[in-house]
């Protein structure tokens, strides 16, 4: 057999390939966290950077297709693994032990890992495509009116001088329906249980969690997922509690956040 088909065939193989994407969509999100949290600097900080991302044409599309096929290998090889787990293992497999002894993150990798694929449709939806923001946007804010542009709900905004795509204001309106952004808050509490365990058991599929380093990568392991918690928490977070308001600016989209943000924190 050669070394790819043994790598597709063989358990041994699906678990490296489901490691190895893992490691890719990890270094994706702990990415993708760092560029958002320019959500509290100055608007055309995120404004650059998403108009810097978007400006890089076919080098993003290949980006975004090697994520989505590291997103469709990690489930296939997730899937098969755990329906060759239950044919080998037969029904007495579920004993009361097994549960017991699995951690809480380990036990819910299924569950957690469907919650995550949910969510990134979702959010594609929501932030990408901007197709799921009429209706929260609507009852946040009555008064909005589609724009049309690069976006479904496109927010242009000229920064130096130059017309971007708003994604400041965006992300402020997104978030300043506090189902969303609950719904956010959740998704990510369960994405962080999934990369708890996933990052752990990736280190052992890779041979590096022997006993020498055992207890210090999992240190690393429980601070990285915090650390990527509260990141991913401070943003909805600071704006559902109105601890974070948009920037005084001059668009229509800003005004409007600003407005909806202090809407709800009236209403709270
Ligand atoms: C508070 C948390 C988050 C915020 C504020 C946020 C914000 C955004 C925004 C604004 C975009 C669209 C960028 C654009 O069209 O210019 C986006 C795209 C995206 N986000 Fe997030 N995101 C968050 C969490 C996540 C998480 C947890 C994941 C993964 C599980 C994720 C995966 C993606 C993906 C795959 C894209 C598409 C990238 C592309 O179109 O190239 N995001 N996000």
């Amino acid at each position: 057999m050669s070394l790819l088909a043994n790598l597709f065939r063989s358990s041994i193989g699906r678990k490296f390939l489901m490691a190895a994407t893992g490691l890719i969509l990890v270094g994706f999100v702990a990415g993708h966290l760092v560029g958002n949290l320019q959500i509290f600097a100055h608007p055309d900080k995120i404004n650059g950077y998403a108009h810097f991302l978007q400006s890089l044409g076919p080098v993003l599309w290949l980006v975004r297709l090697g994520l989505l096929a590291c997103v469709g290998l990690h489930v296939w090889a997730a899937l098969t693994l755990a329906l060759e787990n239950t044919a080998a293992r037969g029904p007495e497999a579920y004993g009361v032990n097994r549960w017991l002894n699995a951690a809480l993150a380990s036990r819910y990798m299924k569950h957690t890992g469907i919650v995550v694929l949910v969510f990134i449709i979702y959010h594609l939806a929501h932030f990408t495509l901007g197709a799921a923001q009429a209706g929260s946007f609507k009852t946040a804010l009555p008064e909005y009116v589609m724009t049309g542009g690069f976006h479904l709900l496109g927010f242009p905004v000229v920064a130096q001088g130059q017309v971007v795509h708003d994604v400041y204001s965006m992300v402020f309106l997104g978030f300043a329906h506090p189902v969303v952004s609950l719904c956010y808050i959740v998704a990510i509490a369960l994405l962080t249980l999934h990369l708890l365990h996933g990052v752990d058991s990736m280190f052992q599929t890779f041979g590096l969690r022997n006993q020498r380093w055992a207890t210090g990568l999992r240190r690393v392991v429980l601070l990285f997922s915090l650390a990527y918690f509260l990141g991913n928490l401070a943003i909805p977070g600071a704006m559902l509690t109105g601890l974070a308001r948009p920037a005084p600016g001059t668009t229509a989209a800003l005004k409007l956040a600003a407005a909806a943000v202090s809407t709800s924190a009236v209403q709270r």
